[in-house]
Parts: C-alpha cells; structure tokens; sequence
C-alpha cells in the first residue's frame, strides 16, 4: 500500500491492508511441519507412505531428500539437515499439497521413528552445565564488575539480598508466522511475516546460494512482532524450500501450536539481587547476578542485568551472567529482552530496600541517581527520571499512599512505583524522499510497519522537513528492494530509518529551495546514515520512565486483580503522539500481562513447553487493564538523532511488573519474588 500515509489506518480497518498469508500467486499450493515428538535424539526413520497416498499431496520432504542448504549462521535455520532432534517441536518433515487441509493431513500422516535419548530441559541453580558466556544478548559483556561489592557489602548498615524468578514466556502476536514463496527461474520472491525483510532477504540468499539481488523478500503488513519476527524463521526457509522442490509457490502459515517451540521465547530467569546501603537509603554497593538458559543450537543470554549498569549509583557493582545450554526450543528476543525481567528483580529490590530504610519508594530512587552512566562514566545525553517520578507521582496522587495498603472488606488495595529504562539503539539506513510533479512526495525506505504505524510517522517525518501537509507524502516500505533499512526491532526503528529519510527530505527541500517547478519526471534525493549514526557514542543515551500500579487483592482467595497503571516516559522528542501513546500503552498493558499472567511451563517429561494456544497461555485482556494511562515528559536531547526521538516500542513493559508486585507486597505484606503473581503465591497468606 502506498497511499498517503493517513490513509494506512484505513487499509487495516477495512480489511484491505495484506499480511504474508492473503497472498495466494496463481497455482500456490500448501505446505505443513511435522514437529518432533522427542526432546533430544535422531530420527532414524521416516515412513511417507501413508501421506503420499493421497493423491492431493506433491510431496513429502524430509533431511533425507530436502534440498542442501548452505551453512546457516542461525542454527535454527538447518532445517532438514540432520537427523538430530535438539528439542521437541523441531520439524523433522514438510508435508506439500494442493489443499491446506490435504497438507495438514499428510503431515499428520508421517510417521517417524526416534532414536531418544535423555533429555535435559528443567534449569537448576547449581546445573553442571552452568558456564559464563562472554557475552549476552545485544552484545554487552557477560560481567561487569566496578569497585569492591563484597567489602561495601560486608561494611553496609542496611542488606537486601532476594532472589527472583520469571518463567519462559511467549510473544505470540495475533498473526501467527506465515510466509508464502515463489521461484521464477533463480530468482525467489517471499511474502514473510517479518519485522524486518533485510535479514530475510540477506539470510535466504546465503542459504540458497544465491546473490542478495535474487531474493525479493516482502512485509508488507504485519500483524505484531514483539521480536519473535525479529529474525528469519524456520517457516520461510521451508516455504522457499517446499517452492524449489515441486516447482509451484508454496504457502506455508503456523499453526499457532507449533509457535512455543520454533520462533523464539523469553528464557526464564533466576536473578540474585543484593543492596548494599546506608540507612539514608544511598547505595554503596549492587550486585546483580542471572542465571538463566539456552538451546544447544545456539548461545542466547537474556542480558537481564544491564539494565543495573544504567540505572542507580553506587561506588561498587557486579553485574553477571551464567547461562547452561539445554535440550529446549532457542530462546531469542521478547519485547524488552534483558530490561523487562532484569527491571522486574531491580526494581522490587529498591522497593525491599526502601522498606528495610523507612523510606518512600519514590524518594529513595531519587536519591540514587546518578550523575553519569554507573558502568561507563559517560555522560547521559538527557536523562529525567526524575521528572518522570515525580509527575508520574503527582498524576497518581501517590503522596496519600500510606506505610500499607487499605482493607476495603474482603480486598486489599495497594499501590507500588517502579522505574523504566531502555536504550536508544540507532542503526545506519538510506532512504529516497522525491518530488512529485502534481505537487505530491514519495518516501521510500526499507522499514517495516509491524502494527506501530511506521507508514504515518515516516510521512510525518518528510513532511514536517518539507513544510508539506502530511497527506501529501506517501510512503513506500517494508520490501528488500527498497532502500536499506535494518529490523523493526530494539525500538530503533523510527530514529534509524526516519534519520535516513529525514536527511533525504533535507536534501530535497535544499534542491527544491534553489527553484524553478519540479520536473516532469520528479526530483528526488537520498541519504544513506552510515557515518551519521556512529556520532553521538560519547554519550549514553536511554530512555526512562516511572509506573504507578494500584491492585487489590482478594483475601480469601488470593485473586490479583490491577486497577490502575500510570506510566509517565521520557523518550525523547514523540513524534506522532497518538501512535505513541498507544505504544507505551500497549507496553504497559504486556506488562502487567507478564506480572500476572504470562507463563510457559516445561513439561520435565514430555521436554516441551506445554501452552500451544491462547487458552492456555494466558495474556492480558481488557477487563484485566481497565484503567492505564501513559504520559510523557517533554524532553530535548541533542545527542540522538535530529528528530530527537528515542523510541518507545519496549519502555513500556520495563519495570511495570515490579510497580504491580510492590503493590501486592503494599495491599498484602506479602512479598512475591517470582512470576507470574497468582493465586498460588498468594493463596493462604493474605490472612483471608
Ligand atoms: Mo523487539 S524484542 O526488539 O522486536
């Protein structure tokens, strides 16, 4: 769709906007997985004959006879490789056929006999298979240790040493992954679901050994992401290789049951917090240390102690990662990977920690701040946490919270304050901005609209350089054949592609200045961001916020329920504030979804997680959020990009989890260290 940019809204709301799986090329048949049925082990026999006996069927593709793909750098990738099973749910065969019902029976069909072996999957403190990874995820060092923790520990007036869990979770986006391909000759042609067509495009050439110029790959929309599209998946690798085999398009879309175990999770975690401190609250030393999992197909470290090298000064800290490889599906990114499950531990410790003190939640992480980035000792580019706190407080009316909660006959109310950080990530892209002859503009740039509205916000972008009304520029995206733009993904997107398409825009309004009418044919201009975005790393540059969580909680029966959540977010220069405000919002809303109600259990028998669909994977829905207000701060900082944005696609769901469990400890005492909060932590000690 190319339309102006309001009218992308449009598009969606009518039904008219495409998602990978509503394309259908002329004579495109259907393709379905078999997932393993063992956790670790080979296969050592595939018996087709039953599928194959439908005459709907075209094939039945197996590591036997799939097509060699060349070596994967992403191990997940291999599909139909090996005969090795590295966890339950991996696809072992690929059923084609002229019906999706046809192809879903003959995978049904395949018949597959295991060598097993033992398998590997419950994470354990003391694991032996426990190792310090050099880095974790988003390629920070695995430790990081400044000044002496243990002497500033063992000297502290005031300790807080907890540990806290969070379970694997889910991303599942309401579109499921599908991808449809296409060969024409050597040239392959992909509808993915996709957060980012660039990877898609530069990761199917490498597998087929093709140059990048002969793979087309294609997002036009995308029905939600939250890093689980972050990356190519198996599907559209089976999809291109399903095309290539029986010579027709291929379409191939998940079934919502097979996403646990092949497109990613969130690792769980286990995470050793320890508060050093003086009684006036101010932090001599903070160590926090993770253990937490991976596949053996490949190292995933869910960096969840980063977000402590940002955050609160202190003269020492240990900031530390160990992670075991086990026999499970690959972990991978998850709407804030690191900062939401690292913030949740951090931020209940301040809350333990303000307890042990007397002193007020919101005073104590004030009084913590520090004047540069604790770990690097670079100087924020703009920080106002601060700010955020304490409009956040006034908004919410915290100065009437009590030292506990209230009793409203069989609820408990309370209410708790946490502190959201995320970095600003900004990656190189180029974009073309052109002028039209009938006095229109056309942006065009590889960004990827998974929901957030990139269409508008890019137009917007143009526009305001420009001196234009926003509904006379159209952007043009989410195809490899565009003008690069890397990933929607580590809320980067807006500030790398709009940096690109705002120095294009720049250039042409510089053109457009030096007169005479705009040609026939146009006039455009482009810009490519390399150089510009490495400027500016002299600083650390983040965003920050504060979240208000009222609950009340059922006293007989434990039952948890939110009534309010107020986020107040310094993210920089918001760009277009209606899809912003519905971004933190929808980050909020995930968070307090991961504080009561996101959880993926590891059956230790079966060595699979044993939520498939949305019925027992639970997230929040609207009566579950019926009051969440997000608010910003008005920031202006010089050191991002020239739009001033930061990106507010994951703050949202940082620190949210904490803000509602330091309102449960507030409404109950009761002090719960480990995700989700329900009835089983809360049952029989409420005193109900
Ligand atoms: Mo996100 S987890 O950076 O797609």
């Amino acid at each position: 769709m190319t339309g102006p940019a309001r009218l992308e809204g449009r598009d969606k709301v009518t039904g008219t906007a495409r998602y990978a799986d509503d394309h259908r090329p002329p004579g495109c048949v259907h393709a379905c997985p078999v997932p393993a049925t063992v956790a670790r082990g080979a296969v050592t026999a595939v018996d087709t004959a039953a599928a194959l006996a439908d005459p709907r069927v075209l094939t039945v593709l197996t590591h036997l006879d799939a097509p060699r793909l060349a070596h994967a750098d992403d191990p997940t990738l291999a599909v139909l490789q090996s005969a090795r099973v590295a966890h339950r749910g991996q696809y072992v065969a690929l059923a084609v056929a002229e019906t999706p019902e046809a192809a879903e029976q003959a995978a049904a069909a395949v018949r597959v006999t295991y060598a097993a072996e033992p398998h590997d999957v419950v994470l354990t403190e003391g694991h032996p298979g426990v190792y310090a990874p050099e880095q974790a995820n988003g390629g920070h060092p695995a430790d990081r240790v400044r000044g002496d923790f243990d002497a500033a520990w063992a000297a502290a007036e005031v300790r807080v040493d907890a540990t806290y869990r969070t379970p694997p979770m889910h991303n599942h986006p309401m579109e499921p992954h599908a991808a449809t391909a296409r060969w024409e000759g050597d040239r392959l042609t992909v509808h993915d679901s996709s957060q980012g067509t660039a990877e898609v495009q530069r990761v199917l050439a490498a597998l087929f050994g093709l140059e990048r110029s002969q793979v087309l790959a294609v997002s036009e929309h995308v029905g939600g992401g939250f890093g689980c599209k972050g990356t190519p998946r198996p599907h559209v690798v089976l999809a291109a290789m399903a095309a290539r085999v029986v010579g027709r398009p291929v379409r191939l879309a998940l079934p919502r049951a097979h996403l646990a175990a092949v497109v990613g999770h969130r690792a769980p975690t286990v995470q050793r917090v320890r508060l050093a401190a003086g009684r006036d609250g101010r932090i001599e030393g903070l160590a926090q240390e993770i253990l937490t999992r991976c596949s053996t197909l490949k190292e995933f470290v869910e960096q969840a102690a980063v977000p402590a090298r940002v955050m609160y000064r202190s003269p020492s800290s240990r900031t530390t990662h160990r992670v075991v490889r086990q026999d499970v599906p690959a972990p991978s990114w998850m709407r804030a990977p690191g900062e939401a499950p690292g913030m949740f531990a951090l931020e209940s410790a301040m809350d333990e920690l303000a307890l042990a003190c007397g002193i007020d939640p919101v005073e104590l992480r004030l009084r913590n701040e520090p004047g540069t980035e604790p770990d690097s000792g670079r100087p924020f580019s703009s920080r106002h946490l601060t700010e955020c706190l304490r409009e956040g407080a006034r908004r919410f009316g915290w100065e009437r919270r009590g030292p506990a909660g209230r009793a409203e006959g069989r609820l408990l109310v309370g209410t708790g304050v946490a502190a959201s950080t995320y970095p600003v990530l900004i990656g190189p892209a180029s974009a073309e901005v052109r002028a039209e002859a009938n006095g229109t503009f056309l942006v065009r740039v590889n960004a990827t609209d998974i929901g957030t509205g990139a269409r508008t916000v890019l137009a917007v972008i143009a526009a305001e350089v420009l001196a234009v009304p926003v509904d006379r520029v159209r952007a043009e995206i989410g195809r490899s054949d565009l003008p690069y733009g890397g990933v929607a993904g580590g809320s980067s997107g807006t500030s790398s592609w709009g940096w690109a398409v705002h120095a294009a825009a720049s250039a042409l309004a510089r053109r457009l200045a030096e007169g005479g009418p705009v040609p026939a044919e146009g006039l455009s201009a482009d810009a490519d961001t390399r150089e510009l975005v490495a400027q500016g790393a002299e600083y650390a540059r983040h965003a920050f916020g504060a979240q208000f969580a009222e609950v009340q909680v059922d006293r007989d029966t434990g039952e948890v329920r939110l009534r309010r959540l107020l986020g107040v977010f310094a993210a920089g220069r918001i760009l277009n504030p209606r899809t912003a405000r519905s971004q933190l919002l929808g980050g909020m809303v995930m968070g307090a979804s991961m504080a009561l109600l996101e959880e993926s259990t590891m059956d230790p028998e079966f060595g699979d997680h044993a939520e498939r669909d949305l019925a027992a994977y639970h997230v929040a829905v609207n009566a579950d959020v019926p009051d969440v207000q997000a608010y910003w701060v008005a920031e202006q900082d010089p050191h991002v990009s020239p739009m001033g944005s930061k990106g507010i696609g994951e703050i949202g769901i940082v620190g949210t989890a904490a803000a509602v469990a330091n309102a449960v400890h507030h409404a109950t005492g009761v002090r719960v260290r480990e995700l989700p909060i329900g009835v089983r932590a809360l049952l029989g000690r409420t005193g109900g």
